[in-house]
């Protein structure tokens, strides 16, 4: 019951967290098209440009001001909710499915590190992260945008990699998603709305504007849209076991991102110029290039798995010791396999799970029969031989040997007979 009320209570909370998602990153978008887009030929008096637009079976008019109207409307739209509530159901996504179950997907299999730790590492990291880079957006190099980029790029990198070694490879990537996503929303609450809010009131009060806040929300708000399709690439991400599974996460993620940086650099000046049109074909062959890079090399065993801890090995030594009689007695390959399922997958992968941790089979993988056994094997060389995301958190002790044991197996076709 505990199991299937987190279920739903994650369900939910990932289901508001995607809405409210939508809602920022739709509006966020949608102002960049429309400064991108304005019609600034002969603006009308005090206006910086309008624009015309058909959508939902309506024509609409919309006039950007250079500063404001000589009189505020009664009625102003501000848009902070949307980034508020998707940082505050995304924190508490992060606490239902990874801080409830550390030992399940936050620490990496083997690790020593105590759960408490690594709620602390996980969470502090996010805010100590926002700090680091507020500083250095306000120290001198706030004058030099470029460099600036490279390095908070860089310190991104820096920040995946550290969370690799001390986190599961998928925990790893969502706090690199997270921690990009603090910034962001940090830079609405700390920079952007008290900049409108100055404007606003400045307006108000007939003083005139200091320029300095808009030009530092400016930074900021390029920033967030520079951040926006690396961010919605890890929310994705634990789909693709190739990604975050892999020895090199930390460095798949930097080229994924260098790509959708890429990508939204082309979004963002093609109104203008024409200079960038090479980065859409450009990022296509990295995309295609990162896919080959990242395929498990078949015959060399298990290139992309992390290495196993010293505890682990010595596990698997025992284990390896406790098998050994089996083999003697000759059994076919296939009994093998199955035994190796049936001891370290379905507790979890069963119509009626064992463990206590879920109520139904995750994801719907079940391991009941031989039949879905072998129906599944390409998936079971995804996640237990070439990257080792299973058994999750290796909750039930694989070894290196019934790894390889699955790997020989499937590399044959996987027979069942
Ligand atoms: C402790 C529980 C547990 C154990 C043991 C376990 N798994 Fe999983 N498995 C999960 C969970 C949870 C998911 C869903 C992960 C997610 O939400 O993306 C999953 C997902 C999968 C998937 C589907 C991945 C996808 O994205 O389609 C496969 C395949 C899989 N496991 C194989 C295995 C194999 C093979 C073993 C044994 C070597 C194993 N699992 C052991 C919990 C477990």
């Amino acid at each position: 019951m505990e199991a299937h009320l987190t279920e739903w209570l994650n369900l939910t909370v990932r289901w508001i967290h995607m809405i409210v998602g939508i809602a920022w990153i739709g509006a966020s978008f949608y102002f960049v098209w429309l400064e991108n887009n304005l019609n600034r030929a002969n603006p009308r008096d005090g206006l910086s440009g309008d624009l015309w637009a058909i959508h939902g079976g309506g024509i609409y008019h919309l006039e950007k001001y250079k500063l404001a109207p000589p009189q505020m409307p009664d009625n102003l739209h501000w848009f902070k909710w949307e980034a508020y509530t998707t940082w505050l159901s995304g924190v508490t996504l992060l606490m239902v499915v990874y801080y409830l179950n550390p030992s399940l997907y936050l620490i990496a299999p083997g690790s020593d590190l105590a759960p408490a730790m690594a709620i602390a590492i996980g969470f502090g990291s996010l805010i100590v992260g926002w700090f680091v880079y507020d500083l250095l957006c306000d120290s001198p190099l706030g004058k030099k945008p470029a460099l600036l980029g490279l390095i908070l790029f860089v310190l991104v990198i820096f920040a995946a990699w550290a969370y690799s070694q001390v986190f599961s490879g998928r925990a790893a990537y969502i706090h690199t998603g997270a921690l990009i996503g603090t910034i962001m929303v940090g830079n609405v609450f700390r920079i952007i709305m008290p900049a409108q809010r100055a404007l606003v009131a400045a307006i108000e009060q007939n003083r005139t504007p200091d320029p300095l806040l808009p030009a530092k929300g400016l930074l900021r708000s390029r920033h967030n849209n520079y951040f926006t399709l690396p961010v919605l690439f890890i929310m994705i991400s634990n789909h693709f076991p190739s990604t975050y599974g892999s020895q090199y996460n930390w460095l798949i993620l930097a080229g994924i991102s260098v790509l959708a940086v890429l990508v939204r650099h082309y979004f963002n000046t093609r109104h203008d110029s024409n200079r960038f049109a090479w980065a859409l074909p450009a990022a296509a062959v990295g995309m295609i290039c990162l896919a080959f890079v990242t395929a498990p090399n078949r015959q060399g065993g298990v290139p992309n798995a992390v290495p196993t801890s010293p505890r682990e090995q010595s596990i698997e030594a025992q284990q390896a010791a406790a098998a050994a009689p089996a083999e003697q007695a000759g059994n076919s390959e296939f009994a093998e396999v199955h035994r190796v399922i049936n001891e370290r997958c379905t507790v979890c992968h069963a119509a009626q799970p064992s463990s206590p941790l879920f109520s139904a089979a995750p994801l719907g993988v079940m391991f009941d029969t031989p039949q879905q056994i072998q129906q599944q094997a390409a998936k079971i060389y995804a996640q237990a031989v070439a990257s080792q995301i299973m058994p999750l958190g290796n909750m039930t002790n694989m070894t290196q040997e019934e790894r390889d044991l699955l790997g020989a197996w499937i590399d044959k076709g996987a027979p069942i007979d």
